[in-house]
C-alpha cells in the first residue's frame, strides 16, 4: 500500500516520494514551502508560516494524499515556477571546494557596516579579476542584492541546483531577497529555519569556480553566525568594528563566540573611521580609532580604516555600489589577499 502523507512530514521528502505533490502545494499558495529553502520545513509548519487555519492543513494533506495516489484534488494544481517545488540536490560546490576559500563578515554590534564592508570587498576584489560570491546570511534583513542591484528570482542550474543572480560587474549574489515577492515583505522564521536557509544557500546554490565566497552574516551571536561557522567550511572570519567604546564591547563577545568554535580571525576592520573634507581635512566624529585594542583583542591584523562616505550611501541605496571607487576599499582588498596568502 501507498504511503500515507502526514501533517509531521517534511516538504522535501514528500515531494521526492511523490512529484505530483508540488502542484497540489502550489495550488494550496504555498509556493515558498515547496522553494529550495522552505521545504525543509514539515508540512505542518509550512502551513503555521503561511497561516492556514487547522481545516486548511486536513484539505492540503488529503490533497497531497489524493494527488500522490493519482485521484483528483480540491484544487485546481498549479505548476510550480522555475526553480521553485523541485527537490534541489546538493551540488558540488562545497566537497570539491570549486570555492578556493570561505570568508565571513561578523560584527557584534548592528549597523557598523559589515553588508557594505562585503559588498566593497567583493567590488575591489572582482575589479582585479578574482572571481567572487557573495552569500547574503543576514536571512531575516538581507541587504546585499539591494545594494547591487541584483533584481529576479534565481532560476534552476544545468546541474539541478540554484543559479545565483550575478551582479552587473560579475559578482555572484545569493540573497532571501531573491525569494520574497515583495522585497519589503518580513521573514518571520525561526532559528532552525534561517540555519537551514543558509546551508542552502551555500550547498544547492551553483557557484562555479570561485576564489572568494564572502558571506555576510547578521550582527550579534545569534543562530546564523553559528550555523555558519558550524556548517559551512569557514576559512576566516572578518570583524568589522566602528570607533566606538560599546562597538569594541559588544566585539568582544562576538570575538568570544568565534574563538569557542575554532574559528579563525584573518582581519579586523574599522569602519567609520573618521570623515574626510574635501581639503583633506580629518575629523574622526565616532571617536578616537580603536583599531589597536582591536589587534590587540583579537590578534589579528587592521586591514583597514575605511572613512564615512555619504555618497556611498547614496550608491547603495540606488543599488549601483559597483561604481564607487575609493582608495581605502582598494588597500583592504588588498591587505585582505595577502594576510590569506600568509594563512595558507
Ligand atoms: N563608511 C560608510 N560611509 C557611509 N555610510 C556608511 C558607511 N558604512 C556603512 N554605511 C551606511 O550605514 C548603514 C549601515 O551599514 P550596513 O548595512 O552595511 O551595516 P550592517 O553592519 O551590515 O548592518 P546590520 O547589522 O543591520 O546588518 C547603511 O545605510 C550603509 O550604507
Ligand atoms: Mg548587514
Amino acid at each position: 500500500m501507498a504511503e500515507t502523507i502526514t501533517a509531521d512530514m517534511i516538504i522535501h521528502d514528500v515531494v521526492s516520494r511523490h512529484p505530483a505533490t508540488v502542484k497540489v502545494f502550489h495550488g494550496h499558495g504555498l509556493p515558498c514551502t515547496a522553494c529550495a529553502v522552505g521545504s525543509r520545513e514539515s508540512i505542518a509548519g509550512g502551513a503555521r508560516t503561511h497561516r492556514f487555519a487547522p481545516e486548511k492543513l486536513d484539505i492540503l494533506v488529503k490533497d497531497l494524499n489524493a494527488a500522490a495516489n493519482g485521484q483528483p484534488t480540491s484544487v485546481a494544481p498549479k505548476k510550480a515556477p522555475v526553480g521553485r517545488g523541485v527537490p534541489l540536490q546538493m551540488s558540488t560546490a562545497g566537497p570539491d571546494r570549486k570555492i578556493k576559500q570561505v570568508i565571513a563578515v561578523m560584527s557584534g554590534k548592528g549597523g557598523v557596516g559589515k553588508s557594505l564592508v562585503t559588498g566593497l570587498l567583493a567590488v575591489s576584489l572582482r575589479r582585479q579579476g578574482l572571481r567572487v560570491g557573495i552569500l547574503d546570511g543576514d536571512i531575516t534583513g538581507p541587504s546585499i542584492a539591494r545594494m547591487f542591484g541584483t533584481r529576479g528570482q534565481p532560476s534552476k542550474s544545468v546541474s539541478g541546483g540554484i543559479d545565483p543572480l550575478t551582479s552587473r560587474g560579475g559578482i555572484k549574489v545569493m540573497s532571501m531577497n531573491m525569494f520574497l515577492e515583495n522585497e519589503s515583505d518580513p521573514v518571520v522564521w525561526r532559528g532552525p529555519m534561517i540555519s537551514s536557509a543558509i546551508k542552502q544557500f551555500y550547498s544547492d546554490v551553483d557557484w562555479d569556480q570561485l576564489d572568494y565566497l564572502l558571506v555576510d552574516l547578521p550582527p550579534g551571536t545569534s543562530d546564523a553566525p553559528m550555523t555558519v561557522m558550524q556548517s559551512l567550511p569557514v576559512d576566516g572570519i572578518i570583524i568589522v568594528s566602528s570607533p566606538q567604546m560599546l562597538a569594541t564591547m559588544v566585539v568582544m563577545k562576538c570575538i568570544n563566540m568565534v574563538r569557542q568554535l575554532k574559528g579563525i580571525i584573518v582581519g579586523v576592520v574599522e569602519n567609520m573611521s573618521y570623515f574626510q573634507t574635501p581639503d583633506g581635512e580629518r575629523y574622526e566624529i565616532f571617536g578616537p580609532s580603536n583599531g589597536t585594542e582591536l589587534v590587540n583583542m583579537t590578534g589579528a591584523p587592521l586591514l583597514a580604516q575605511l572613512p564615512i562616505d555619504p555618497n556611498l550611501t547614496t550608491l547603495c541605496d540606488a543599488g549601483r555600489v559597483e561604481e564607487y571607487h575609493a582608495e581605502a576599499y582598494d588597500l583592504l582588498a588588498e591587505n585582505f589577499i595577502n594576510t590569506l596568502k600568509i594563512k595558507r
